[in-house]
Parts: structure tokens; C-alpha cells; sequence
């Protein structure tokens, strides 16, 4: 296994421990219980976690006091993930490999499971005896702003407004930006919030995390069309379906490639100026790119 295989394994692990255990601890009506961890358990590359916990360990911060946080956003990423699959969103049926949660469930039991696992992350931060009470407050405030109807709850909003219609490539960086771009960015900018870096890091780091939803949805796009079903875990084609407003779309996929090749030059030289221990959040920045599932 290389080095950065073993890095991100040994993350996903530590994630997943402490993510099971959040979800299996509580007592939750069995059905319930069952349908957040059949989303949970599906596995996931775990990338918003890992993210917010490499930027930690990059301004040389204790990472154990980002799990809880990083354990939050990973649930409401799931969440989003549920309900993003119902009929009356993308009305999918593959989702991290298995079937979606309301074809193995019904749909009332995959949005109670979804709005279960998105009230849990506030729970678990508030919770935690290793964070201080205004840190929390900073952490769950942000979070709430990230996730909710001025961060990717909007950006769906706006996502499900644009299907069949042209929109311009602003409208789309806008809506990539709130769906998929600010969980992405308040994994770093919770794990810089963590970690006290200086004025200069925290200027670097922020203009990466702005660029980084926009590589991750670009890259999504490009694998919706071009991807493997049995590698991405869900099914190729189905922005086209849905008639979505993608980047592939509007730009062909050579001008998408291009634009996101763009901003991994933007984030790669902002690293190089944020004065961090930059290797393993190179290599992030890399893997966002260029994944193939
Ligand atoms: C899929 O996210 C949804 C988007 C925001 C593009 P991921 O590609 O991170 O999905 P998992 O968590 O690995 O299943
Ligand atoms: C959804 O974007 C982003 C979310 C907020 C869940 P997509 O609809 O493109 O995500 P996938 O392709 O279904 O994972
Ligand atoms: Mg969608
Ligand atoms: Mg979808
Ligand atoms: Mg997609």
C-alpha cells in the first residue's frame, strides 16, 4: 500500500470507530437506529473527516480534539446523502454501493434517518468534555451556517431550481459552491479554528478551502458521466437523467477538466504560501482531483 493509501486508511479507521460508536451508543427506536447505520456503516471515503483532521495535524495540532467535530460534519454529510437520493430529490437507487436508504427502508424512515443523524452532530460537539463551551458554541454555529439554508441545504435549493434550465457558469460555481463546497470548507476552516494558526496560515487556508467544493463537484460531474458505477458506488448518468445543470454540460468535458485543473493551481500555490506542514494536504488536494470514485 503507498504511503498515502495508508495515510487516508488509518484516518477512515479512526473515524469509523468513533463514528459507529456515536450512532450505535444512543437508544434509538430499532427501525431508526438501523437505517442511520445502514447509511453510516456503507463506508464512504470519509474525506470532509480526514480533511479537517490533516489540517490539524498540518499547523501541528493535537488532531484527537477535532474527532468529535469531525465525526458531526461526516454525519450531516450522510444526511445530506439520504435525502439527495429520495424521489423527490435525484431518486436514486445505488448509494456508497448498496441500495439507497429509502429502497432498503421506505422513504418516511430514510428522511426521520437523515433528520436524526443531522440533529446527532450538534449533539456529539456539544457533548464532548474535550472542548470548551465557546468553542463549542464557535463550532456548531458555523456548522449550523455551512449546512444549512445558506450553505448546502441552498445550494440543493438551488441545485433542483437549475434542472432544465441553462444557467450561466456563475449561477453553477454558485450552487457547486453551497452544496458541496461549504461542508468541504468548514473542514478546514474547524480544523485551522482548532489549531490557532497564525494570520498568514489561516489566509492560505481559507482561500484553499474556497476552492475546494468546486474541484470535488467539478470532479463529481466528471465522474457522473465518465466514471465507473462500480467504482463511485452509485449510479453513472444520473445528472444527465435529471437533466442537472453540470459542468461537464456546460463546458464539455475538456473546458470542465481544464476549469478544475485551474483551481487546483489556485490551492496548491496557497499552500505553498501557508507556512504548514504541507505534504499530506498536498496530496488531499491531489486525491480530490483526480479520484476515481
Ligand atoms: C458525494 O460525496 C456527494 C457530493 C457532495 C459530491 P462523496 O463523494 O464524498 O461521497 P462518499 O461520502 O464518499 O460516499
Ligand atoms: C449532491 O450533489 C451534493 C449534496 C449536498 C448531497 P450530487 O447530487 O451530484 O451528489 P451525488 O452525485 O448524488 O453523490
Ligand atoms: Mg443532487
Ligand atoms: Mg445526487
Ligand atoms: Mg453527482
Amino acid at each position: 500500500m503507498d504511503s498515502f493509501k495508508k495515510y487516508l486508511t488509518d484516518y477512515q479507521q479512526i473515524i469509523n470507530e468513533m463514528l459507529f460508536s456515536y450512532v450505535r451508543d444512543y437508544t434509538y427506536p430499532g427501525r431508526l437506529q438501523e437505517a442511520m447505520l445502514y447509511s453510516i456503516e456503507a463506508g464512504g471515503k470519509r474525506i470532509r473527516p480526514v480533511l479537517l483532521l490533516s489540517t490539524m495535524e498540518a499547523l501541528g495540532a493535537q488532531h484527537t480534539r477535532g474527532y468529535s467535530v469531525a465525526c458531526a460534519l461526516e454525519m450531516i454529510h450522510t444526511y445530506s446523502l439520504i435525502h439527495d437520493d429520495l424521489p423527490a430529490m435525484d431518486d436514486d437507487d445505488i448509494r456508497r454501493g448498496q441500495a439507497t436508504n429509502h429502497q432498503a427502508f421506505d422513504e418516511a424512515t430514510a428522511i426521520l434517518a437523515g433528520d436524526a443523524l443531522l440533529t446527532l452532530s450538534f449533539q456529539v460537539i456539544t457533548e464532548d468534555v474535550n472542548l470548551t463551551s465557546e468553542e463549542k458554541v464557535y463550532l456548531v454555529r458555523e456548522l449550523s451556517k455551512a449546512s444549512g439554508g445558506t450553505g448546502m441545504v441552498a445550494g440543493q435549493m438551488e441545485d433542483m431550481l437549475s434542472e432544465n434550465k441553462q444557467i450561466s457558469i456563475d449561477v453553477l460555481k454558485s450552487i457547486h459552491v453551497n452544496k458541496t463546497g461549504r461542508l468541504l470548507s468548514f473542514a478546514i476552516t474547524a480544523g485551522a479554528y482548532l489549531s490557532h494558526p497564525s494570520d498568514q496560515s489561516l489566509g492560505e487556508l481559507t482561500k484553499i478551502a474556497n476552492v475546494l467544493g468546486l474541484i470535488f463537484q467539478i470532479q463529481d460531474d466528471i465522474l457522473d458521466v465518465a466514471g465507473d458505477a462500480g467504482a463511485i458506488g452509485k449510479p453513472v448518468g444520473s445528472d444527465e437523467v435529471n437533466s442537472k445543470s453540470t459542468y461537464p454540460k456546460i463546458l464539455g468535458m475538456e473546458g470542465a477538466i481544464k476549469e478544475k485543473e485551474q483551481y487546483v493551481d489556485i490551492a496548491l500555490q496557497s499552500l505553498d504560501k501557508a507556512g504548514v506542514n504541507a505534504t499530506s494536504l498536498s496530496r488531499l488536494i491531489g486525491y480530490l482531483s483526480s479520484r476515481d470514485r
